[in-house]
Formats: structure tokens, sequence, C-alpha cells
């Protein structure tokens, strides 16, 4: 242990995800394993800066590894992105001897992480989001049972398609990413799956099913993203006009942030709680735990953010200007490889939606 810190904190913030819990318990038995306490910080930045807090034993942390959502609860502040909301973060820093925080959620926990660890505060962020939206890692605490619970969720509705002989276009979360929608299309055997990254010729899709509806085909479940922006509900419209297959719209919304986390989702919120203690109490700080393949490892949250700005074509004038040309390169190459890697599963998809 390179610090010789005597109590850390730990806090969810963002859109609460299955998963989060077994990173808060693996957090609080880690730190307790070396001698420190943990301070559960409530609601995220907003009970960090209203003092919000409690300390656990590892008694807070039994039974939990198994539930959804989050104990520490989870809210979003505005006041924190302040100065002043900033600096009372701080003080209740202070005030409660936390010497580092453990920061479970998505990007903008991350910035609010880079601003604590510029203030003094050494933090590392846990990726926590169904979404799997952050480009610096290949997984996010969540995403594994929010597509479990989708596909469940289709299977059902399949079902009913195949006995009335419908269409259901199934409208899911993910916020601008396409990858819950992607990998459940193609878990479910969507008829067609509609994502932002991705060109979509509605035409053709007309065609696939009035071909399908000649051959006997019974049910159609086509997938939509929730980023492409209010297309679902007019879509399944269109398609009950156009091929005469009747038609029926859902959406799967907030149903598949809850539930049980699946085994993947407590495996891997397990060893990122396991990894953000021990490199906190080694010293490090402003670092995101991410995971490549099924190593895990850390990346500089700044770094991890431009990288991200960079994939999803959000970079802001001048942003890399502080970056050698060697991790410009190095962003650029990983970026076409996940969008390369992101194309080749959809060209699979569709190769078999058929
Ligand atoms: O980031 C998780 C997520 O569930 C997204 O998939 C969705 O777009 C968003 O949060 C919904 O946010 P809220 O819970 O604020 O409605």
């Amino acid at each position: 242990m390179a610090q010789n810190f005597k109590k850390i904190g730990v806090l969810t913030s963002g859109g609460d995800a299955p998963g989060m819990n077994a990173a808060v318990r693996a957090v609080v038995r880690e730190a307790r394993d070396h001698g420190v306490e943990v301070v559960a910080i409530y609601e995220g930045y907003k009970g960090l800066i209203e003092g919000n807090v409690k300390v656990f034993d590892m008694r807070d942390v039994s039974n939990i590894i198994n539930h959804g959502g989050t104990i520490l609860y989870s809210a979003r502040s505005t006041e924190f992105k302040t100065e002043e909301g900033m600096q009372k973060a701080v003080a209740t820093c202070q005030k409660f001897g936390i010497e580092g925080i453990v920061c479970i959620g998505g990007d903008g926990t991350f910035r609010g992480a880079t601003d604590l660890s510029r203030r003094g505060i050494p933090c590392i962020g846990i990726p926590g989001t169904i979404d799997n939206d952050i480009a610096s890692t290949d997984y996010t605490i969540g995403y594994d049972t929010a597509m479990n619970t989708a596909i469940m969720m289709i299977d059902r509705l399949r079902d009913t398609c195949e006995s009335h002989f419908r269409c259901n276009v199934v409208e899911i979360m993910g916020r601008n990413s396409g990858y819950i929608a992607l990998n459940v299309g193609l878990a479910t055997g969507a008829a067609q799956i509609v994502v932002a990254e991705m060109p979509f010729d509605e035409e053709r899709m007309f065609e696939e099913i009035m071909l399908g509806k000649r051959r006997g085909k019974r049910h159609y479940i086509i997938l939509v993203a929730e980023g492409v922006q209010g297309y679902a509900e007019a879509l399944t419209e269109r398609i009950e006009k156009t091929t005469g297959v009747e038609s029926r719209f859902t959406r799967l919304g907030h149903v598949v942030r809850g539930g049980s986390p699946t085994l993947r989702d407590r495996v891997v919120a397990s060893r990122m709680g396991i990894t953000a203690v021990d490199l906190l109490l080694e010293g490090k700080s402003n670092l995101v735990i991410c995971m490549h393949g099924d190593d895990i490892d850390a990346m500089n949250i700044e770094y991890a953010l431009t990288l991200d700005h960079m994939y999803k074509g959000k970079l802001k004038p001048g942003e890399l200007d502080k970056y050698s040309l060697l991790d410009i390169q190095h962003m650029r190459s990983y970026c076409i490889k996940k969008a390369a890697d992101f194309k080749r599963l959809y060209d699979q998809a569709l190769d078999i939606s058929q």
C-alpha cells in the first residue's frame, strides 16, 4: 500500500444498473480487508454535497450482491457542476475524513470524479450503466442483466405474435448506443435491428416482411434502439399499412434496468470493485476501471473521456491538443477497431435475420 488511507468513500451516480450493489460490496469488503474504513455516500454527488453519508461495515453489504438497483441510491446534481457545489463536496470529504472515493456510474460520474481528483480528492471510476456506451471499456456493469431481461420479455412478445400473425416493433433502452438493441436483436432472432450507428433501408425491410409472409412466417420482431429517436412508433404504423401485417408497438423502457444481476454482472462488478480499491490504496487517482477481453485494467479518466468523444464524433475544438501524436494514433486505431467490431456483429445479425 503506497498510501496510508484510513477512510475511503463509495458512491453510485447517474442511472442505476444491476450489479452496482455487487461493486459496492466488493469495495467495502476489499477496503476492510486492508484495514480501511468505508463511508457510503448516498444519492451520488448530491449526497456528497449534503453530507448524506454513513460508515459501512460488513453487515451493511451483506445480502446485497443479488439485488438490483443501488442501495446507495442515485440522483442527478446540477449543483455539483458549479464551483460552489464542488467546494461543498470537498468540505464533506474533509469533515468525514474521506481520503479517496470510488465513483460508480457513467460518463457524467467520471467527469465529477476528475473534478474532485483535481481538487485533491483522489477518485477511481467504475463503469456502471446498462447502456455499454463508454468507449474506453468493452463492458459496463448492468449491460448483461439488461439484455437478459430484454430477451425474456421479447421471447414472450414473440409467442403472442406467432399466435396472431403479427409484427411487434420493440424499442429498447441504450441512450444513444445500439449495443443492447444489436445483441438482443441477434439473441431473439429479430427480423430487423435498427440502430443509430448503421444506415437502415426501410423499403427493403417491407419487402422482406412481405416475402416472409408469402413463405408463411407468422411473427416479426423489429428491434429499434432508443437512440433512433421518435422512430419506432411511427414505423409500426407504416409496417401495417405497407405490408398488411397487423403490428404492435412496445417500449421496454426502465423495466430492463431493474432485477437481480446476472452472474456476469456480479463477477465483473466484484472484480472492478476490488481493482478500484487496490488502485486507490496504491496511491493512484483519476482513473477509470475498464474491461478489455477478460482483463480488468484502468485508464486515465480524461484520456478515456476524450477517447469516448472521438468514438462518438463529439470531440471539442482543441480537445486533442494536449495529447502526443502517438496517443492520438492509439485513440484512432482503438476507435476504428471498436466500430469495426460493432459493424461485424451487425452484419452477422442481419445475415441470419431472414
Ligand atoms: O443510462 C441508462 C438509461 O436507462 C438509458 O438507457 C436511458 O436513455 C436513460 O438512462 C433514461 O434515463 P432516466 O432514468 O433519467 O429516465
